[in-house]
């Protein structure tokens, strides 16, 4: 036996009283250890009821302390934000300088906004007859430019500073300048039509062709030969051409396509106007009465009275007006100490910015306004021009009757020209039954090219105009094939008439990320990273300028690059390549956004703004986590002008409109949490919410920043809705 089983052999030899006494003892250790548990529970209570006693106390304190100075801290942003009604005026002056500026010009062209001299202007080109295609597209020159000087005044004349009898006035012009352009090209291609078989080409026989400019582009040919094996039709070195059917290689056609960058088919957008009415629109004009403004309104007006006056010595004396007082007196009364009878001036300055201040918040205001109506029922087949767009413009395909030819007889040209113009071939004819249409009469099949300067992020889809449903429909074209790498889209088509290429208003939203930072002194750089493409944006004063675009995480040139324009033509010309990062009232029925109450939105862009000399935003991913009530986003002062890729010491701060305050999580922390980071206070402003942690040299930037430039990334922020798009 083992010394082992020896001890084994005792332990079991346990008595009853002594499994009695273990059992007791356990028992007591049970209670015990209870009693402890219980014990360090209460303790634990009334130690998290202290903390949360004293978190709610330091709280309340934070909320009295932030209640205190919130008047203080209000008048000091409002005194900041008077950037925006500055700004405001700036722009309106330089709106009514360039009409004056146009007007000293006198270069012969049409102030679009007069509605006389565009009736003048309209009614002599409708005169002139015989204009060769060529000549038509000299004069496209200027009537582009009228009809987007007339867009343009549309769309960046803040809503109360236009009558709806003005907004009636210039869309009619402009609906009259395109339709007349057309007409002209229309007109035009009758003339070289009669001359086809002077123009023959000596290998087919046939007339082929291509005129082309800026902005237009003609491919013509005329089929003189009628040859029945004759049916692909390429112009010259190009891919673009037709392939038609047997039946129409034998008849007396032409066909044409006819492309325009341009899109004058769509309709024009209805102009956004107030939901409500702000302000009585005089008591927004009549404090700027005898003001250095209306001196110019005034001079324009009379001028638009009197266009038959001479512009003699008075005009001259009301230019040197302007000159001086356009720039002098906003700084004047801006710095003016108000004393004696300045004062009341001062005052009456006061009432004035704080109206145009309100306008102008207003105005903005409008720009984040969710539309409520969802977009009414389309037909089948129709597009939805909330969802898409058209890019590249508009090609007008059609096949034409091929008019009298010129003939020469004893040493003059006889020409047989028809009274009713130029006419439409019918195909397919209407008369012919259903069934037979489809065998007897197929369909003709089109190679175009996509215009080059533009951005089809998916392959285009082709979509054709119903002239008298007006709008743009999908059926009716099939076979679509399109060939990324020459650009070239072919299809089939059945009706012809006006042809666009289309993409999704939306595919670029919502944002994957975004990030705002300075470059140097009121100069910033705005990157919108999406699904497909990284833009990044240059702004300054009151420009913009699209800095690099990429795709596949490759550069991409772009026409754009390097060009500086004001925001409104700038956001035009971003979407018109297909860079649509501007999202409107209707885009949150297509895109899954989770939409922040506009008010805490706009509040949140206009301080953004304030700051953006001085500091870097960017995206957070916490921004989803919280409600529609709030926002966050991370901050960081950002002076050195290297760009510094690494930003390690960001700040997330969560803004509510009233409420900024800096939270205790980052951007990696695993779950999210409203509290605030320790030894940090709440402010009613972003402005004030830095400052806590920003440098002396950051805050002179900001209070320094130059006021156009605080508007324009402001307004880049309302176009493109970051915090909501995101
Ligand atoms: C158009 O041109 C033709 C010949 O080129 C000429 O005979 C005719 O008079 C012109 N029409 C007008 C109205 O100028
Ligand atoms: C082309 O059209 C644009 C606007 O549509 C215009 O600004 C530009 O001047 C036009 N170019 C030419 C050469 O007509
Ligand atoms: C903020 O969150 C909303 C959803 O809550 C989102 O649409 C928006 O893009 C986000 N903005 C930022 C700051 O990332």
């Amino acid at each position: 036996i083992s010394p082992s089983s020896k001890f084994a052999n005792k332990k079991k030899k346990i008595t009853k009283a002594e499994k009695l006494r273990m059992l007791q003892e356990e028992e007591e250790r049970r209670l015990k250890e209870e009693e402890e548990a219980r014990l360090k529970y209460e303790k634990e209570e009334m130690e998290r009821f202290e903390t949360e006693r004293i978190e709610k106390e330091k709280w309340q304190q934070l909320e009295a302390k932030d209640l205190e100075r919130r008047k203080e801290e209000l008048e000091e942003l409002n005194l900041l934000e008077g950037c925006y009604p500055e700004a405001e005026k700036l722009k309106r002056e330089n709106r009514l300088l360039s009409r004056w500026n146009h007007y000293i010009r006198c270069d012969g062209s049409p102030d679009p906004l007069v509605p006389q001299e565009m009736n003048t202007f309209i009614s002599l080109w409708k005169e002139e007859t015989n204009e060769t295609f060529e000549e038509v597209i000299e004069k496209s020159k200027l009537v582009l430019n009228l009809i987007e000087k007339l867009k343009l005044v549309l769309l960046e004349t803040p809503p109360y500073d236009l009558q709806d009898k003005n907004v009636n006035q210039y869309q009619e012009s402009i609906q009259e300048l395109q339709e007349l352009l057309h007409f002209k090209f229309n007109v035009a291609t009758e003339i070289l039509l009669r001359q086809a078989s002077t123009l023959a080409d000596l290998d087919s026989g046939n007339m082929e062709k291509i005129i082309q400019h800026e902005n237009v582009t003609l491919y013509l040919w005329a089929n003189l030969k009628k040859n029945p094996r004759y049916r692909s039709i390429s112009f010259s070195e190009t891919n673009i051409g037709f392939e038609i059917p047997r039946i129409l290689a034998t008849c007396d056609i032409a066909l044409r396509l006819l492309h325009t960058r341009y899109d004058h088919v769509t309709p024009l957008c209805p102009v956004p106007r107030p939901l409500k009415v702000v302000q009585d629109p005089s008591t927004i004009i009549e404090p700027v009465k005898n003001q250095d403004t209306d001196i110019v309104k005034e001079a324009i007006s009379k001028e638009d009275q009197e266009q038959s006056k001479q512009p003699g010595s008075e005009s001259v004396m009301v230019h040197e007006e302007i000159k001086v007082n356009i720039v002098e007196p906003i700084i004047y009364n801006f710095f003016s100490d108000g004393q004696g009878e300045e004062e009341s001036e001062a005052m009456k300055f006061e009432v004035e910015m704080k109206l145009l201040s309100e306008t102008v918040s207003a105005a903005q205001l409008l720009l984040l306004e969710n539309s409520c109506e969802k977009p009414e029922f389309f037909e089948a087949n129709e597009v939805d021009l909330f969802q898409f767009t058209t890019l590249g413009g508009v090609y007008h395909v059609d096949i034409l009757e091929l008019p009298p030819q010129c003939k020469p007889v004893n040493g003059w040209m006889i020409v047989e020209i028809l009274k009713e113009g130029l006419q439409k071939y019918k195909y397919p004819p209407e008369t012919t039954e259903d069934f037979e249409t489809e065998n007897a009469f197929p369909p003709v099949e089109v190679m175009l090219q996509v215009q080059e300067n533009v951005i089809f992020f998916e392959d285009p889809m082709v979509a054709r105009w119903d002239p008298e449903g007006k709008h743009w429909r999908t059926d009716g074209i099939s076979c679509v094939n399109y060939n990324s790498e020459n650009r070239l889209v072919t299809f089939n088509l059945e009706a012809f008439g006006p042809i666009t290429l289309i993409q999704d208003a939306h595919i670029n939203m919502p944002y994957q990320s975004w990030e705002l930072r300075p470059l140097e002194m009121n100069k910033v750089l705005l990157t919108v990273t999406t699904v497909f493409t990284e833009i990044q944006i240059q702004i300054k004063e009151n420009l913009c300028m699209l800095a690099s675009i990429k795709l596949k995480n490759k550069e991409h040139d772009s026409i754009l690059k390097g060009k500086w324009m004001t925001p409104i033509p700038f956001i035009i010309a971003l979407k018109e390549v297909g860079l649509n990062i501007f999202p409107t009232g209707h885009s949150h029925f297509y895109v899954v956004v989770n939409n922040k109450v506009p008010l805490v939105e706009l509040k949140a862009y206009r301080q953004m703004a304030l700051l953006s000399s001085a500091f870097a935003f960017s995206w957070s991913k916490w921004n989803l986590s919280c409600d529609s009530s709030k926002v966050v986003f991370q901050v960081k002062e950002h002076l050195n002008q290297e760009p510094d890729t690494e930003y390690p010491d960001w700040a997330l701060l969560m803004f509510s409109g009233d409420r900024a305050q800096r939270l205790k999580i980052n951007e990696y922390s695993e779950t999210f949490s409203e509290a605030l980071k320790e030894e940090t206070e709440f402010h009613s402003t972003l402005y004030h919410m830095v400052k806590d942690f920003a440098s002396g040299e950051a805050i002179e930037k900001i209070r320094s920043s130059n006021c156009q430039f605080v508007d324009s990334v402001c307004q880049m922020l309302l176009s493109t809705r970051l915090l909501s798009y995101s």
